[in-house]
């Protein structure tokens, strides 16, 4: 079976440490279910697991790959949900101590095959390209819970999110806007920034740059870079919801402007498969879409690794099988 792979761990080299090519098909645990994968899309994670963070050594080499939406062996359209819990978990799989991502115990979605659990498959929507679901995943599905789950933000409400044409931005900003959110963005370049104008944002600003007003919630996947701004840019109480930390995972931690204010500070992490399915129906009645930036072969996937690894995508790269 075609897959791309993680074969060890380079951290200043992630590139290095991927292969594509065929690799044998592992053992599936008993009762999981076959996907043959269409699409799949990349993640920041899948970069991560070839630099080695999450990703021990014992466990490679291990197929990469989060996200897909494919086919049951029954013929049945499908997308997969990427977080794997323990079967006999109960509640909100997210925090369950032993749950796992696809590609970090299992093997993940970037192969022409992959297994999951039965209850990991939801419907691909009716009408849907299997791009459209897969582009879906990960990203998507973070920013669901950061908006909705986590900030609690209802419409009306005025949100931050920092970064402007990244993956989870693009996500963000869509669903925000859709939700009736006014969604202020901030970003790199003009051209990045006019991105997000073209998703909704309502306005956009600099990396850093000062604003009109303070905010109901800030959505924060960029870390080092932009996190003062973002303690910053609170009203009282406000919510500070991360779930990543793409230019370093140790800022200042601003305490206190934390306490003072008593900004609440949320961790998110990926989603339940019910946010999952609640995703799936707000854009199939919103009419949304990611934007995909680069659809690329299976065996090309170095490409497509490439593409997300210079920082320079719009939105989402995806692998077609
Ligand atoms: N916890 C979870 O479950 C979860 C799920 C998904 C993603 N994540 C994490 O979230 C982060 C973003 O993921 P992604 O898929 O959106 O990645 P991506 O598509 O590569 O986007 C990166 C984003 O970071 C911004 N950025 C990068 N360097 C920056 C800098 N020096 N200053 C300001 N902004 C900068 C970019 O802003 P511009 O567009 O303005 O350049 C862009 O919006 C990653 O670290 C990923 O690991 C976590």
């Amino acid at each position: 079976m075609l897959a791309a792979r993680a074969v060890r761990a380079s951290p200043d080299d992630p590139l290095s440490a991927l292969e594509v090519a065929d690799a044998p098909a592992a053992e599936p645990p008993a009762g999981w279910v076959r996907v043959a994968v269409r699409a799949a899309a990349l993640n920041r994670h899948d970069l991560w697991s070839l630099r080695g963070v999450g990703l021990p050594a014992e466990r490679l080499p291990m197929v990469l790959g989060c996200d897909a939406a494919g086919t049951t062996d029954d013929g049945a359209p499908v997308v997969v949900h990427a977080v794997v819990g323990d079967e006999d978990f109960r509640g909100d799989e997210t925090l369950d101590p032993r749950r796992t991502l696809l590609s970090e115990l299992h093997p993940g979605t970037l192969a022409e095959h992959v297994w999951v659990p039965r209850r990991n498959l939801l419907p691909l929507p009716a009408g849907w390209s299997f791009e459209r679901g897969a582009a879906l995943g990960t990203a998507w599905l973070t920013a669901y819970r950061m908006l909705f789950t986590q900030a609690r933000a209802v419409p009306g409400q005025t949100v931050l999110v920092q970064g402007a044409a990244g993956g989870v931005s693009n996500a963000l900003v869509a669903l925000g806007a859709a939700a009736g959110l006014r969604v202020w963005v901030t970003g790199r370049s003009p051209e990045r920034r006019a991105r997000a104008e073209a998703w909704g944002a309502a306005a956009t600003f600099a990396t850093g740059e000062r604003l009109p007003g303070r905010v109901d919630a800030v959505l924060e996947t960029v870390g080092r870079a932009t996190w003062e701004h973002s303690v910053r840019s609170l009203k009282p109480g406000g919510a500070l919801v991360v779930a990543g930390a793409t230019t370093g995972a140790d800022p200042s931690a601003m305490l206190q402007n934390v306490f003072f204010r008593q900004l609440r500070v949320l961790g998110s992490t990926m989603g339940t498969r019910e946010e999952f399915e609640r995703l799936l129906s707000f854009c199939a009645l919103a009419g949304l879409a990611a934007e995909v930036d680069s659809v690329h072969a299976l065996a090309d996937a170095r490409d497509a690794f490439a593409r997300l690894g210079s920082g320079e995508a719009v939105g989402k790269v995806l692998v077609t099988v």
